[in-house]
């Protein structure tokens, strides 16, 4: 065995470990790689110079030992148009598309070529695989390795990579991506979601067209809002609910991100991803490993729906903080007082929290900053004391008066920014982002702190250590991050001699390693992440935080929409929905939307009319019946707003024994009288009997469904049940219960 064969193996351990068989190949044979889910198939294979492709994409076969043959199906003539299909495309040599990663050698040689050096296939347990692959360059001790973690009964697979070299000194990468596939399907299309503050998540599908179609970010603290780097793409035709073959992905980055979707001159589909090379050449130091962050997706051959509950349960199984947990429903002060507010005021919102019946009372922006009291969004923002006028007695006495009326305190932070009206401005201006020599350009008249300094990282970590230490009761923290990145500059990194051109990836690498330290003292307490709406909400930042905010538009049509098609993505137990007086809709209305994920409000609920509060309070209750269901079933999306006048969801226990479903009249222009048609149903057992009850109906009104019925499931399925929408019944709850 080669002696740098050898070395390597030992430097992996491979040697030692006897759970896997590492896989090697010196000669020019064929090696072929089936990295396999429950019904699909992603096949890397060797050409006979020992460059890997990806020559297969698609359903799994029955024969494994067929995927060998599947690339000699095909004849797309390299010698014209370069190798499109490449598993990692270097640049610099015979790569005449877009490449997946490239670099500058130390010697300040810009060409790279990789080659198939060995792989390794472990289980990590029954459901999940872990392949890893190594590619190197022939020329260079300079190697990545590939990974592809797939969670096979969900069809989910995370792919990232991992750069290392051993060259003379660093080299630098600029381009490195996560990911790069090939699918040789005819015809793609693909739905992207843009938006803007309080517009987040707009979707729009294309057919792709040859030529590139790229989304991406450049805003530095977050990867959402303009773009977002959640995409559906799907195979052959348009994609839809119940049928065809789509992915569903994420770029799981919280900053700059680019999505790379290329038809090439065959009318293939090149998909790469990964964080946005834009002004971020990153230097490698020999020795040192870069790991790209996870492209994560689940495939489907039944459409949307399927594959979107098979993310939702790898999700809540594998992924995000206490996933199969519980949550806190809250009571929350912001639209309710914005920043004029005192402690008699707060203290007497703890009553209402009490009456409605929610777990939590959270305590907004506005409560700290005494030499620039945070009394609007123009100062105090970075001194994390206490305001004296508003809150004589403090967080601690909050706390306890909280605590005597019966419900738990949960707190806002937004530990990475800071106003130039501030103390820490005037103390720290070193660890502020900007240009020394230009003006300050603010957002919501802020700027960010550098975390790539970690006496920043010692700061972020001491506001929560501190608010934890003091107040051991806190049960909840919302965690926002209001402004972009302006002015990219940091003298961190000036003074350590470190290239400006890492500050937006160290910046987000910074926030991860505070959060690592935040979770190793409080490992469960939940947070909530916010970013001025829903600017953040990625699957590496839902492993430190419980929930996220999509967007503080919480008009409830508007929110219908939104949490559509955030549902996507996201299980309803990440998503936070409040109930405001935003929009013209009643209470019930509102209500309603916002119990299709985890509950809240932001009213001052004592000022509800007797008839408002009766309902609310019985709105709550009926959440806590069925939150598990929300929380932890099923969500079949069953009529699309986009589509009819009404929306329809519907949340199905994991037992198949009971359901809600939600109806809203989301189209008033039509003026409808009645539904016209059934809501088909959808997840239930054929074979079992079912009643039909509608909820939290608004005091003084009756149903028009007939609680006595019994159905079967078969019948739901098939013809439906009218929920019975109209002018009058805006709103309908529906609950569905095996008899
Ligand atoms: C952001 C959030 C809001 C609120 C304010 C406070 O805009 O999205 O929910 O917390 O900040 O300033």
């Amino acid at each position: 065995m080669k002696k740098d064969l050898w070395n390597l193996l030992l430097k992996k351990g491979l040697l030692l470990c006897t759970l896997f068989i590492p896989i090697l190949s010196l000669s020019a044979q064929d090696v072929t790689i089936p990295i396999l889910t429950a019904n699909h198939a992603i096949v890397l294979q060797t050409d006979n110079i020992n460059r890997l492709h990806t020559v297969y994409f698609g359903k799994s076969l029955t024969n494994e030992n067929e995927y060998k043959s599947v690339a000699k199906s095909f004849n797309f003539k390299d010698s014209d148009a370069g190798i499109y299909d490449g598993a990692y495309t270097p640049a610099g040599t015979w790569n005449l598309s877009e490449p997946a990663i490239q670099i500058t050698h130390a010697d300040g040689n810009r060409s790279l070529e990789l080659k198939y050096f060995s792989h390794e296939q472990k289980n990590i347990d029954e459901n999940t695989t872990l392949t890893s692959v190594i590619l190197k360059d022939p020329n260079y001790p300079f190697h990545v390795t590939l990974f592809y973690k797939v969670w096979k009964k969900e069809n989910v697979i995370e792919q990232w990579t991992e750069i290392e070299h051993t060259e003379k000194s660093a080299i630098l990468l600029q381009k490195y991506a996560s990911a790069n596939l090939y699918s040789t399907t005819k015809e793609f299309y693909l739905t992207t979601f843009q938006g803007g503050y309080a517009k987040e998540m707009q979707p729009a599908e294309t057919k792709l067209v040859q030529g590139m179609r790229s989304v991406e970010s450049k805003l530095g603290t977050r990867a959402m809002l303009l773009q977002s780097p959640n995409f559906i793409l799907s195979f052959g035709k348009p994609a839809s609910e119940n049928e065809g073959s789509v992915m569903v992905g994420q770029l799981a980055w919280s900053g700059n991100f680019k999505l790379e979707f290329e038809i090439d001159s065959y009318k293939n589909l090149r998909l790469i991803a990964g964080i946005n090379p834009y002004n971020s050449e990153y230097s490698l130091a020999p020795g040192q490993t870069f790991k790209t962050p996870s492209l994560i997706y689940a495939l489907s051959n039944n459409g949307t729906g399927e594959a979107s509950r098979n993310l939702h349960s790898w999700a809540r199984k594998y992924r995000v903080l206490e996933g199969e947990g519980k949550r806190v429903t809250l009571l929350n002060n912001w639209e309710a007082t914005y920043f004029d507010f005192d402690e008699n005021k707060i203290t007497a919102l703890f009553k209402d929290a009490k009456n409605l019946g929610v777990d939590l009372f959270l305590l907004d922006d506005g409560w700290f900053g005494n030499k620039y009291p945070r009394n609007s969004d123009n100062a105090g923002l970075g001194d994390w004391q206490e305001n004296v006028k508003k809150l004589p007695h403090g967080i601690g006495y909050l706390v306890k008066e909280a605590t005597k009326a019966g419900i738990k305190f949960g707190i806002w932070i937004e530990p990475e920014m800071v106003n130039p009206k501030s103390e820490l401005y005037e103390k720290h201006l070193d660890w502020v982002i900007r240009q020394p020599e230009r003006p300050e350009i603010y957002y919501r008249n802020q700027l960010v702190l550098d975390l790539t300094n970690p006496e920043v990282q010692d700061h972020v970590f001491g506001i929560v250590d501190n608010l934890f230490t003091k107040n051991p009761e806190l049960a909840f923290i919302k965690w926002d991050c209001n402004a972009v990145i302006y002015n990219a500059f940091s003298q961190y990194l000036k003074d350590k001699g470190i290239p400006q051109s890492q500050l937006y990836v160290d910046y987000v690498h910074g926030l991860y390693k505070v959060l690592d330290r935040i979770r190793m003292k409080y490992p469960k307490v939940p947070m909530m992440l916010c970013s001025g709406g829903g600017g953040r909400g990625d699957y590496e930042l839902l492993k430190y935080f419980t929930e996220f905010w999509p967007s503080d538009d919480t008009e409830p049509i508007e929110r219908i929409f939104m949490q559509w098609n955030y549902s996507y993505f996201f299980p309803s137990i990440v998503t936070d929905n409040h109930v405001t007086n935003w929009g013209k809709q009643p209470l019930k209305f509102r209500t309603d939307v916002a119990s299709m994920g985890k509950l809240g409000f932001d009213i001052v609920a004592g000022k509800l009319s007797l008839n408002d509060k009766l309902f609310a309070k019985q709105a709550v209750c009926n959440y806590n019946a069925f939150k598990e269901i929300v929380w932890h079933g099923d969500l079949y999306r069953l009529v699309n707003p986009n589509e009819a006048e009404i929306a329809a969801l519907m949340f199905v226990e994991q037992a198949k024994s009971k359901a809600i479903v939600f109806n809203y009249l989301v189209n008033t222009r039509q003026k409808i009288t009645a539904t016209e048609r059934p809501v088909i149903l959808n997840g239930l057992d054929p074979q079992k009997k079912y009643i039909i009850r509608e909820i939290n109906l608004y005091p003084g009104t009756h149903s028009t469904i007939d609680s006595t019925l019994v159905y079967s499931g078969d019948f739901l399925m098939k013809v439906g049940i009218n929920p019975d929408v109209t002018l009058e019944r805006t709103s309908v709850v529906l609950e569905v219960v095996e008899k």
